[in-house]
């Protein structure tokens, strides 16, 4: 019934750190990924290139990039909202590129807004060269949609919504689409009806589940798309971040509690979850804080 083997995306890199207010040095940054690939991590969504104005915190994305030692087991991803943001991953030399991009909509009209500055329709017009241009160089394309369930200023978001975005995401060729709930809203039967509407546009190998925690509903969440067959999960290290557009938001479902449940189940991950607590606190301490992981405490109070 579940699947056998799951995929973790670790996004605290990026989604993680993205809402630091304190500066975070790119060593910093650059440590945790390696941290986490050698935990075993497949895949890492490491910085974004959008406006520095906008994300003061990823600003030094290009270092970030050029400062990690790339395992050719891991896929590297990065955000990139526009032509500019792609062309600036892709000024760096060819063994320096993403290997992955993410655009990112919103099933809300108002988060669309206030996140990338453009409504819905314009945002698939600025996003289809950039997925062209993309997949011209053989890079994946990955869509981020949020409030799938929710948002922080329309409320509760219907599903036809998500159908609707999803059907425009496909359109212009991204090729995996991630399911996100932004503020953690979600329950079960709702992040059920969000991942149902995408499954009409992908099939089951090209979504994934990108829960935020905020209400302690992401794990949840997570065995109810396990359930339906969903097998692919963005997660992030020690429970960090949030969205620095959707005020209050908490950060994703912590990987190591994701990974602790998953192989209680029998499923596989790839992950050493020792070796990824380790990363959780690695970064953690860094920040001054202790990791947001139920899991990462119960082992390390033991
Ligand atoms: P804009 O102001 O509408 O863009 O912002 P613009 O094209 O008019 O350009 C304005 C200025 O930004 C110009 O600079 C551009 O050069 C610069 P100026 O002339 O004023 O000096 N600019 C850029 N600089 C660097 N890289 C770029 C770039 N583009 C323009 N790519 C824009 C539009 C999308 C750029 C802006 O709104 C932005 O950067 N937003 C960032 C939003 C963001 O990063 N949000 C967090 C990530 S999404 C998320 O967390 C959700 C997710 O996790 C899923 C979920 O949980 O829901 C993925
Ligand atoms: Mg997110």
């Amino acid at each position: 019934k579940f699947p056998s083997k799951v995929k973790i995306v670790d996004v605290g890199p990026r989604d993680g750190l993205q809402n630091e207010k304190q500066p975070v040095p790119a060593a910093v940054k650059i440590e945790l990924v390696h941290r986490l690939q050698d935990a075993g991590l497949a895949a890492i969504e490491v910085t974004s290139f959008v406006s520095p104005k906008w994300v003061p915190q990823m600003a030094d994305n290009a270092e970030v990039m050029h400062g990690i030692r790339r395992n050719p087991r891991v896929t590297y991803s990065v955000l990139t909202p526009n032509m500019k943001g792609l062309e600036a991953a892709l000024s760096a030399p060819r063994h320096e590129w993403p290997d992955e991009i993410v655009v990112f909509g919103a099933a809300s009209e108002a988060f669309s807004q206030k996140n990338i500055n453009c409504s819905i329709a314009e945002s698939i017009e600025r996003f289809a060269p950039v997925v062209a241009a993309a997949r011209e160089q053989g890079i994946h394309v990955r869509g981020a949609m949020s409030c799938t369930v929710g948002c922080p200023y329309e409320g509760e978001i219907d599903p036809s919504r998500v159908d609707m975005l999803a059907g425009l995401m496909k359109g212009i060729g991204v090729q995996h689409v991630g399911v996100a709930d932004t503020i953690g809203v979600g329950t079960p039967v709702k992040v059920r009806r969000a991942l149902e509407a995408t499954l009409k546009h992908y099939g089951i190998d090209d979504i994934s589940g990108h829960f935020h925690d905020t209400y302690g509903q992401a794990l949840s969440n997570t065995l109810a798309s396990l359930e339906m067959g969903v097998w692919q999960y963005d997660t992030s290290s020690a429970g960090l971040g949030g969205c620095p557009y959707a005020k209050g938001a908490t950060g994703n479902v912590a990987t190591e509690d994701v990974v602790y449940m998953l192989h209680g189940m029998g499923i596989e991950t790839g992950i050493d979850l020792d070796a990824l607590i380790d990363a959780g606190v690695y970064i953690s301490q860094a920040l001054g804080r202790e990791p947001n992981s139920r899991v990462s405490k119960a082992i390390r109070t033991k």
